[in-house]
């Protein structure tokens, strides 16, 4: 089969491989026929996650047609429809029974590969994300072998496109976690960082929420005038505003928005003082996003932060965290345990995630769509690929 594999850091290639086969007997196989490139891959393709392997096949967000089925599968057959959680957890763990599938202790055999003594064990397995987090092969490719099929897979109705139910997969329930881990509610306002996929999704469910007062701080003005046309947000390009949070406060009565939300991650652009530390590898990110989320928002209030942080942040300014009173949420996504209710919003009318799609490409074309993805070329917001 074809599928993208990682050669090293900026560079992917489409490659002849050996078809994926069933393995334990709740596995299947999957016919991919929609996938997507997350800001999660630009990680990755960018050089910045361990363990990744020459070879190794990428991809987290994607969907298909049941090909095949263990032994021991019991909720699907040949030919279901079905999108794939990027978490691929058991079920019935510790954690998974407390719906934290993220943190699944079960299907992850790369935990022990920890940095340091220090740091944290990784949690579940996922598709395409390195060997600290399983090693799987992901679904930028014709097949893939997806674990856990009792437990992740999501059929979908045939009244449905592939692209109104392929974000379920991530960025839409990235996005509603946010949100949640945000509590917001109808009234609320809110400060989005980073108007990428994962941004204009907490933005689509910000609004679903009925929140009132959405800022959206990026420095694309392409991606901040998409989301003033469809969620009504309030954009500050950090470009021309050197300071967004400042513009935040002087909007709020100096008092900040209820909540903040970083949906920008460890590799957010900074000064050149804190882009220089992170290139001499003195600090993991430039912590621009976060520390702007921490003065953003008011006594009180929520720091919801679905970017992906590893390792050390300086300056992280947490005096001011403990006198504002704050509450931080983060991690990575329990995707599994919010698809079901957002498959029936979108089915309802109420959630159209496909808007942002910016570029169908197909499988082939992978490596053009990562370059263009990562520095957001042509206006590009979010690529399909299809096999
Ligand atoms: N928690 C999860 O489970 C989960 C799931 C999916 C993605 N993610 C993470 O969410 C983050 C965003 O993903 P994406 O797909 O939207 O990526 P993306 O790279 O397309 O978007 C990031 C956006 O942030 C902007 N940005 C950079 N520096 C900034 C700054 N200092 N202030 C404000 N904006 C800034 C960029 O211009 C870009 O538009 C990534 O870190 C990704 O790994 C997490
Ligand atoms: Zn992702
Ligand atoms: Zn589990």
């Amino acid at each position: 089969m074809k599928a993208l594999t990682y050669q090293g850091a900026k560079k992917v290639r489409v490659e002849t491989v050996p078809d994926p086969v069933l393995y334990a007997p709740d596995d299947i196989i999957l016919r991919v026929t929609a996938t997507a490139i997350c800001g999660s891959d630009l990680h990755i393709y960018r050089g910045k996650i361990p363990e990744m392997k020459d070879g190794d096949i990428l991809g987290h967000e994607f969907m298909g047609v049941v090909e095949d089925v263990g032994a021991g599968v019991t909720g699907l057959r040949p030919g279901d429809r079905v999108v794939i959680p990027f978490v691929i957890a058991c079920g019935s763990c510790f954690y998974c029974d407390k719906t934290l599938f993220a943190a699944c202790e079960t299907t992850n055999p790369g935990r022990g590969a920890i940095m340091n003594k220090k740091s944290a064990t990784p949690g579940a397995g996922l598709f395409g994300y390195s060997h600290l987090y399983g090693g799987y092969a992901g679904g930028q490719s014709e097949f893939v072998r997806v674990p856990q099929a009792n437990v992740g897979p999501l059929k979908v109705p045939d009244v449905l496109s592939d692209e109104q139910v392929l974000f379920l997969s991530d960025i839409l329930p990235t996005g509603y976690q946010a949100v949640v881990n945000a509590e917001l509610g109808r009234g609320s306002s809110v400060a989005i960082f980073g108007a990428g996929p994962v941004g204009l999704m907490s933005a689509l469910c910000a609004r679903h929420v009925g929140a009132e007062q959405i800022f959206m701080v990026d420095d694309n003005p392409a991606r901040l005038a998409f989301a003033v046309e469809h969620y009504g947000v309030t954009p500050i390009n950090f470009a021309t505003e050197d300071d967004p949070a400042e513009v935040i406060l002087q909007a709020t009565a100096g008092h900040g928005v209820d909540a903040t939300i970083d949906a920008v991650g460890f590799e957010a652009k900074g000064s050149a003082l804190e882009t220089a530390l992170t290139a001499i590898k003195l600090e993991g990110s430039s912590g621009k996003a976060l520390r702007q989320c921490i003065a953003a928002t008011r006594r009180g209030g929520v720091v919801s932060v679905p970017g992906v942080y590893a390792g050390f942040i300086h300056g992280f300014l947490f005096g001011d965290a403990f006198d504002k009173g704050l509450t931080f949420k983060m991690g990575q996504t329990h995707a599994q345990r919010f698809m079901p209710e957002l498959l029936e919003l979108i089915g309802e009318g109420r959630m159209r995630p496909e808007v942002i799609i910016s570029h169908r490409m197909k499988l082939g074309e992978a490596e053009q769509a990562y370059e263009m993805f990562d520095k957001a070329e042509d206006d590009c917001r979010k690529v399909v690929l299809t096999p």
